[in-house]
């Protein structure tokens, strides 16, 4: 018999968004209902992953650059982690995936879309998240949970209009690809999340 090959869902948004918040209660419902899980993020989710991360959260480099290396990371990831666990039977969550580079090195940084999407059809042509949850809220929002959090990595220092141009863009992705995105309002309490979430998981499971 062969074993049946487990889900991928992914989780998006921009910086401030709540994403990870959410990403705690998915991975407990699922490990809950008695999933194998594997929780993983990008970029990183591998040990030349995270070396790869530390450069591009922190080090200035050419736009071209940054796109690379989040696709290094990736084509990592995939090979190390995703697919084995997919393999295996083992459902993937993921912190970030494809959609963000899209959303960042593409709306945000203004990398042509014919780039990011050669790179996407080179480093993973037949596999997309069976699910994305994209976690949607207005920039103030988003920009007044990140100032009450922490000291910011490079993305979270630029400005308003980098996280707007970036948000249209997961939104069109959203858009052109909706048998896979679930775009969530953000702006609701956790608990009303939490209940929607559920409710999708529910129906996948
Ligand atoms: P994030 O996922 O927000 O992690 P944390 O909550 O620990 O800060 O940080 C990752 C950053 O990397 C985020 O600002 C988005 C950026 N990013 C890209 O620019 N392109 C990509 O392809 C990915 C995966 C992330």
């Amino acid at each position: 018999m062969t074993q049946a090959r487990g889900k991928f869902i992914s989780f998006e948004g921009i910086d401030g968004a709540g994403k990870s918040t959410h990403i705690g209660f998915v991975s407990s419902y699922l490990r809950e209902r008695g999933l194998e899980l594997v929780s993983t993020r990008e970029p990183g989710g591998t040990p030349l992953g995270e070396k790869l991360r530390e450069l591009v959260l922190h080090e200035k480099m050419h736009l071209e650059t940054e796109a690379l290396l989040m696709f290094a990371s990736r084509r990592e990831h995939l090979a190390q982690v995703i697919e084995p666990a997919l393999a295996s039977g083992a459902w993937v969550i993921s912190d970030r995936f494809t959609d963000a580079s899209f959303a960042y090195q593409g709306g945000g940084r203004g990398l042509g879309r014919d780039k990011l999407d050669a790179l996407e059809q080179w480093v993973h042509p037949d596999l997309q998240p069976d699910l994305t949850l994209l976690f949607d809220v207005p920039l103030e929002v988003a920009r007044a949970r990140l100032d009450a959090t922490r000291a910011l990595d490079k993305f979270e220092q630029e400005k308003a209009d980098f996280f707007a141009a970036a948000r249209a863009e997961y939104l069109r992705r959203a858009a052109q690809f909706p048998a896979r995105f679930r775009v969530i309002d953000s702006t609701q309490t956790i608990a009303a999340i939490q209940l929607q979430l559920a409710a999708l998981l529910d129906a996948i499971l």
